[in-house]
């Protein structure tokens, strides 16, 4: 199943993918080296690869060890601890031989973090540093796995239990939906097939983003965030799950995903056949109220009527509630703004700060519906 991604250069898709994991980690990273709560760090690379493809762009072990270079005089007390793990043992000594030279050539900075290389099957991986995942301290998993088979349901629930950790994930999840009956498929995720052929195929990521929301205990479900973004490569759909129990890492994310993809901040294609709509919007002119709303626009509607109804009360509420639907804070921003100036609703001044820092600071605006 799937081909050996480093015996060949690295394709849109994984480009897509390690453009999201460099971003995530670049914001990330200085989040726990710039403040002083925290004298430890994990950084878990599971799936690690050799370091480059065939053309010599990086991977994510590469990518790793750049950022951590990037902030090295931001890393002073703060204990770094990075795990890299490759199963296949040519792979792994290509990247020992890269972590080598490069340590050479950074032979400033390499005394500042710590770096552990491990040639596992993923299974005994994960347990050896399970007690590294426990010790209460800031973790970041990147599990780029092939397929589908290492991220279980168990290990997916064990991620969501950890304190302070964020990861993300990468599964071939088009797969599920053509080989989802079989034994050897099933044994892993065991979603039902018919649930998977209730929604379009181009949608199968959402579907299994969906299915693993719901394995997620209820102690949690309230206060934790998992967002898809789907990557279509040929005629199959990939995906990441990032997911996260901390607001400003959701807030975070968000920014990297839509900033990868502007248009619907959760995936490399036109998932909500936004183009489409715009085509048929632009071949009737004259009937604007005809006109079918793209993602954003839909959201800024339905957030419009819930601020009118009096549900959305206040900016803190409307910054959590904006998260939760996969929104950029700016999107909800600009309804307010556009209510003020029809007259719906009135606040003094500039727009409520609908941001981390009011919600941080528990900084709540109200507005007066007119
Ligand atoms: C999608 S690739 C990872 C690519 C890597 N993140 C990069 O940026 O180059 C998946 C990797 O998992 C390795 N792998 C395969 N089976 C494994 C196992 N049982 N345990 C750990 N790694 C495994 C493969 O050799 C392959 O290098």
């Amino acid at each position: 199943m799937g081909r050996d991604l480093h015996k060949k250069t690295f394709d849109d898709g994984t480009n897509t993918k390690l453009n999201i994991f460099q971003s995530y980690l670049f914001e990330w990273i200085p989040v726990f080296l710039k403040t002083n709560y925290f004298n430890e760090i994990n950084i878990i690379d599971a799936f690690s690869g050799p370091g480059h493809d065939l053309l010599g762009n990086k991977g994510s072990p590469l990518i790793i060890m750049d950022a951590f270079k990037s902030f090295r005089d931001h890393i002073t007390d703060t204990r770094v601890n990075v795990y890299f793990n490759e199963f296949n043992k040519n792979k792994f000594q290509r990247l020992r031989n890269e972590i080598e030279i490069f340590s050479k050539q950074n032979d400033d900075f390499m005394n500042k973090v710590s770096f552990n290389l491990t040639c596992l099957d993923f299974n005994d991986f994960f347990t050896s540093i399970k007690p590294n995942l426990n010790k209460n301290i800031p973790n970041f998993l990147f599990l780029d796995q092939n397929g589908i088979k290492f991220i279980t349901k168990d290990i997916f629930k064990y991620l969501v239990n950890l304190e302070k950790t964020d990861f993300l994930f990468y599964i071939s999840s088009s797969y599920l939906r053509r080989f989802g009956d079989t034994p050897e498929f099933s044994r892993y995720l065991n979603i039902p097939l018919d649930e998977l052929k209730e929604k379009p195929f181009h949608e199968i990521h959402l579907q299994i983003v969906d299915f693993f929301q719901r394995e997620i205990p209820p102690s949690n479900s309230n206060d934790y965030w998992l967002y898809p973004f789907s990557i279509k490569k040929g005629g199959n759909v990939f995906g990441l799950v990032f997911g996260s129990r901390n607001i400003l890492a959701a807030d975070k994310f968000l920014k990297v995903a839509w900033g990868i993809s502007p248009k619907n901040g959760n995936a490399n294609f036109d998932i909500e056949q936004d183009e489409q709509k715009s085509i048929e919007n632009s071949n009737i002119p004259l009937f604007p109220s005809l006109h079918k709303r793209n993602k954003v626009q839909a959201f800024q509607d339905t957030v419009s009527k819930r601020i009118l109804s009096g549900e959305i009360k206040n900016n803190i509420n409307l910054y959590v509630e904006t998260l939760r639907s996969g929104h950029l804070p700016k999107h909800s921003r600009e309804v307010l703004i556009n209510l003020k100036k029809e007259g719906r609703i009135f606040y003094e001044k500039n727009a409520p700060a609908v941001s981390y820092d009011a919600y941080r600071d528990k900084n709540i605006k109200l507005w007066k519906v007119l």
